[in-house]
């Protein structure tokens, strides 16, 4: 069965018409251009080169019909070569006459314009010569052959192509193409010129999206493109200044809750070894876990730059510590594994997806694909898994499955955003699945 949208002619449109708005509006502009060229065109050959064609070859079929009467009349040979001399003189014309010979009539032609000609003095000689004929027209000589039978042989006469032809029809479509190649290199200038600032504008809110800096970003082009502009910017400073907000208010009380931290520890120390005691300083470590969490939150956005690292070295290391924890890791990978990253954070991210496994697992498996342009990161986990629908929900901060469990051991539901955070900013994505080995799968997928 035919589905409906096959006949719907939108469907079509939207198929066949190109993608890109800088094609789409070259279509805009050359489609109307060239069909007024069209039209143009078939109106000029049909009406007015025709016209000028008909008359240039009545002209010269009526010379020749004079001809023609002269020799029917007089006949002698000092007749004929006076008419031989005015004719080549007078008329641009070359007569010869081939006694007792048997004409061919027909046209034989070639080129683009020279059947038209042809048709048209053809057309001319019936009316005014009103004997057998035949014309030769070559575009390779400029001389056009015809042949009159008479009584007594073929008066035969070569005219300059050019007598006939008129040149108006040559010089027209030469223009036409000249100036529509000209004007459709400036109209592609001009729109490229017209859509860069669009482009940039994208370029821009893409950058934004992953976190990107857009330090150069200007509005700029026609009026409308610089608004959009201008919005995406006051857009982005507000996004940006609450982001700030956000992490100064975190940062400060991360900050301050510190120095009484230090105190308590060093309290702590002094003190004599006891049941309470070290239930205080175990509380006192959590409570310096968590806080470094935060601060290591709010410090997703500082500068470090890139640099090349292998992502199996940074997994060995992970290996010996989750082996000294009594738990077992291992690595598979496929083509080259170095990637440029921001070292710190990166493996920032890569140990909070990590820790997670081993906190909730015993077996610890991670596989690198490298695909040429996107590298895989998998790391799979054999602990208790994760309900699917909290898959988005773990990525939001200070979000924990088990809440009152989780906080005993200092945790705080930062570890997946922090890591997600990062992951962005390097332009790729994280996101879960269920591991085949009954745990949790988390997935990451950068940019090579
Ligand atoms: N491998 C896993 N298996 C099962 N549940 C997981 C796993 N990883 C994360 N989770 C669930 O997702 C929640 C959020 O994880 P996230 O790493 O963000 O925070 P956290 O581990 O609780 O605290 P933090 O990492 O900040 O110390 C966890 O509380 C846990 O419930
Ligand atoms: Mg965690």
């Amino acid at each position: 069965m035919i589905r409906l949208r096959y006949l719907n002619p939108w469907f079509w449109m939207r198929k066949t018409l190109p993608r890109t708005l800088f094609a789409r509006s070259l279509l805009i502009i050359v489609v109307p251009a060239l069909l007024v060229q069209i039209v143009t065109t078939i109106v000029f050959v049909d009406n007015h080169w025709r016209k000028v064609s008909s008359r240039l070859a009545f002209a010269l079929a009526g010379e020749i019909s004079i001809m023609v009467q002269e020799m029917e009349e007089g006949r002698d040979r000092a007749r004929f070569e006076d008419l031989k001399r005015y004719a080549s003189q007078s008329l641009d014309l070359l007569v010869t006459f081939e006694p007792n010979r048997e004409l061919i009539p027909g046209i034989e032609t070639s080129g683009t314009w020279e059947p038209f000609t042809a048709e048209a003095l053809s057309h001319a000689l019936e009316q005014q010569v009103r004997k057998p004929y035949s014309i030769a027209l070559d575009p390779d000589d400029e001389w056009i052959n015809i042949g009159i039978q008479m009584d007594q042989g073929i008066l035969r006469v070569f005219a300059l192509e050019r007598r006939i032809f008129s040149s108006s029809a040559y010089i027209f479509l030469m223009w036409l193409v000249g100036s529509s190649i000209i004007l459709f290199a400036i109209a592609v200038i001009f729109m490229r010129n017209q859509i860069r600032p669009i482009l940039r504008l994208a370029v821009a809110a893409e950058r934004f999206g992953v976190g990107r800096d857009i330090a150069h970003f200007k509005p700029e082009g026609a009026r409308e493109v610089r608004t959009a502009a201008r919005a995406f910017l006051d857009m982005h400073e507000r996004i940006k200044r609450q982001m700030e907000q956000r992490t100064a208010m975190l940062a400060g009380i991360s900050h301050d809750l510190r120095t009484p931290l230090t105190r308590m520890k060093l309290a702590l120390a002094i003190m004599p070894e006891n049941d309470d005691t070290h239930a205080l300083k175990s509380d006192v470590s959590d409570m310096e876990r968590m806080i470094n969490s935060y601060l290591d939150f709010v410090r997703g956005e500082e500068k470090e730059s890139a640099q090349r690292v292998d992502l199996v070295n940074i997994f060995d290391k992970f290996m010996h510590t989750v082996q000294r924890s009594g738990k077992n890791m291992t690595v598979k990978f496929d083509g080259d594994t170095s990637i440029i990253v921001r070292p710190i954070a990166f493996e920032r991210a890569l140990q909070n997806i990590v820790s997670n496994a081993e906190k909730y697992g015993d077996m610890i498996d991670v596989s690198i694909v490298n695909h040429g342009d996107l590298m895989d990161i998998v790391i799979d986990d054999d602990g208790p898994g994760l309900d699917e629908k909290y898959y988005d929900d773990v990525f939001k901060p200070f979000f924990r499955v088990d809440a009152s469990r989780s906080i005993d051991s200092g945790s705080v539901g930062l570890g997946l955003p922090i890591a997600q955070d990062i992951i962005l900013a390097h332009g790729g994505r994280i996101w879960l699945d269920q591991s085949p080995s009954g745990g949790l799968r988390a997935c990451i997928q950068l940019p090579v």
